[in-house]
């Protein structure tokens, strides 16, 4: 067991997800990069990085399409991984806003989509994602959101993007099971609190539809009626 499941049966779901599709060569040397290296022959050691991963990007890809998006906003981007698979999904006429506090990871994902070879429109905003959501929220609505940023914040996040839905738009956060600790009632960690009350918040909203799919560390999607 190395990750979500047991290793043959991350094998067979690769077998199946991981298709080799346009910008394939950028896409693996982003998932190698994701699982970092140790210093060797003079190169710096790079860290472990939380992305996605491809059976999640596949569902990013599938909602956007579904949902016919033309416009995303990304919560917390990293170097580009998720948001290779929304500029799949909302095609060359769309456009997918990406955040990121750490100006190196926005420079990473912009060189990788750039190597894509993707039509699609990227908008970086560097510094707080809080800060960027709210601004660009000011100026209009979005068709489909990714939360997956500071997980004590995920609440917060839903609160803002909330009363900007229209019927049809989609809100996606990732980590709500944080391997396993928001079942553990005696976990009070301010992550573990925050993933519970956004899970709580978007479960008891009647103006949404709310599932958690438990796929790698657990995907919540909220669709607004
Ligand atoms: C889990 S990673 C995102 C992975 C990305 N969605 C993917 O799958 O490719 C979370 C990222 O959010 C960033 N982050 C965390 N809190 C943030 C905040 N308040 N504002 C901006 N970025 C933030 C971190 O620097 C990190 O790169």
């Amino acid at each position: 067991m190395s990750g979500f499941v047991a290793d043959e049966i991350q094998a067979y779901i690769d077998r199946l997800v991981r298709r080799p599709v346009e910008g394939e060569t950028v896409l693996r040397e982003m998932e190698q990069r994701a699982q970092g290296r140790p210093a060797e022959g003079g190169k710096p050691a790079v860290r472990r990085f939380p992305i996605i991963g491809a059976e999640v990007g596949a569902i990013l890809e599938i909602l956007a399409r579904s949902r016919g998006a033309r416009r995303v906003f990304e919560v917390g981007s990293g170097f580009g991984y998720s948001a290779y698979f929304f500029a799949r999904g909302v095609g060359p006429q769309g456009e997918v806003h990406l955040t990121d506090f750490e100006q190196e990871n926005l420079g990473a994902a912009r060189d990788y989509l750039g190597r894509a070879g993707f039509k699609t429109r990227f908008v970086f905003h560097a510094g707080d994602a809080m800060q960027s959501l709210r601004g660009e929220l000011a100026k209009g609505p979005f068709d489909v959101y990714l939360v997956d940023a500071d997980k004590h914040r995920y609440p917060l996040y839903w609160q803002t993007i909330r009363p900007m839905l229209r019927p049809g738009d989609l809100v996606i956060a990732d980590n709500l099971l944080w391997s396993g600790a928001v079942a553990d009632p005696e976990d009070e960690d301010a992550d573990t609190v925050g993933l519970r009350r956004f899970a709580e918040l978007a479960s008891k909203d009647d103006g949404v539809r709310f599932t958690l799919l438990p796929v790698r560390d657990g995907v919540g999607v909220a669709l607004k009626l």
